[in-house]
């Protein structure tokens, strides 16, 4: 990447912005989850990177770090481990998710560190799991950015869950591939188990799972259907139930036309799969320039904020400040 522009964050930071934004009383916070089941597919590049576009568009972020056990999205911020991290919330050292949150030197920017060595994220309990989502909601920010783990652990699903766009991370590999699809499917039916008990088709979901089923339920569409057929009443309560099930596909690591394809060719498969529409937010280029800055421990959009590599960013965010709507197409 050839990239000689000055860089006005290095300069002078606050410029860029002028007044750090605060989050009105009455607008609540947005939350924005990065997912995509597989490990090393830059999930926390592209969190790190959407959190600081939005900075770099007025808006006051928290980044949040949920790859419990793994967290190191401190490091994608060139910052140290912070003094207070979200063990202090789970333990109860601290009261409020606001007291672990730390301001970083980007203006706008607020980061919640997940370090803990001794904590994964499939072990945490319950209470915790659902004091964190609330005191999400409730932080002095405009948007919260949560970067998520590998895995499809329930804790690491129901996070994806709380979240108001969920974007699903891959790179054009068929491990990635793979791993996004399981990941979108176990999202999917543990939104429909919130909606089990109360519209009566307990066990018909763990029955889907199973891929050797007898009941020839292959995908959530066949399931939403066979419901429908059974019973069209619950079938429309439970299409009702999954309406704000969207997703957005974001394609990581490009490097040919027929990477790009692959985003307009999943979204087919979700169509069909899931029977509910998700979007092609955009592509990221494979850039030597992501280790590069990752190894200076400086953000790339911070490092080479002209880049085409940024330019991207900014499109992808803009396209999640204005999202097209979306809606069932069984
Ligand atoms: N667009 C990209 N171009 C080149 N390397 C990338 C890109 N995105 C991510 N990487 C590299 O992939 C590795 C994993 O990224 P990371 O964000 O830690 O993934 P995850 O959070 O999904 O585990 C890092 O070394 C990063 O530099
Ligand atoms: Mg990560």
């Amino acid at each position: 990447m050839n990239d000689f522009t000055p860089n006005p964050f290095k300069l002078n930071p606050k410029s860029a912005f002028g007044k750090t934004p605060t989050k009105s009383s009455k607008t609540p916070t947005a939350i924005w989850a990065v997912g995509g089941g597989k490990g090393g597919i830059g999930k926390s590049f592209i969190s790190t990177s959407i959190a600081i576009c939005l900075t770099r568009m007025g808006k006051s972020v928290t980044l949040v770090d949920l790859d419990l056990g793994s967290a190191n999205l401190h490091t994608c911020l060139g910052m140290k481990i912070p003094s207070q991290t979200l063990s202090d919330f789970f333990s109860g050292r601290a009261t409020n998710l606001s007291e672990v949150s730390t301001a970083t030197e980007i203006p706008g920017l607020h980061f919640i560190s997940g370090f803990n060595d001794a904590l994964n994220v499939a072990d945490l309990d319950p209470n915790n799991k659902q004091r964190l989502i609330e005191g999400l909601r409730t932080l002095q920010t405009q948007y919260v950015i949560l970067d998520l783990g590998a895995g499809t652990s329930e804790n690491t699903l129901d996070f994806f869950l709380a979240a108001d766009q969920k974007i699903i991370a891959v790179t054009p590999e068929p491990t990635s591939i793979e791993n996004a699809y399981r990941f979108m499917k176990s999202s999917f039916y543990r939104k429909l188990r919130t909606a089990e008990s109360e519209l009566g088709i307990q066990g018909l979901i763990e029955t889907a799972m199973d891929s050797k089923n007898k009941l020839g339920i292959k995908s959530p569409a066949d399931l939403i259907r066979y419901i429908s057929q059974k019973d069209p009443q619950v079938g429309e309560r439970l299409k009702e139930k999954i309406g704000d099930f969207h997703m957005h596909l974001l394609l990581n690591q490009v490097r040919t036309r027929e990477d790009i394809e692959l985003g307009e060719s999943m979204k087919s498969v979700c169509r069909k799969y899931f029977g509910i529409e998700s979007d092609f937010l955009g592509y990221i280029d494979h850039d030597n320039a992501v280790w590069q800055s990752l190894r200076k421990r400086r953000p790339l959009v911070i490092e080479y904020p002209y880049s085409s590599i940024v330019g991207q960013f900014l499109g992808i965010t803009k396209n999640l400040l204005n999202p097209t709507p979306l809606r069932a197409v069984i």
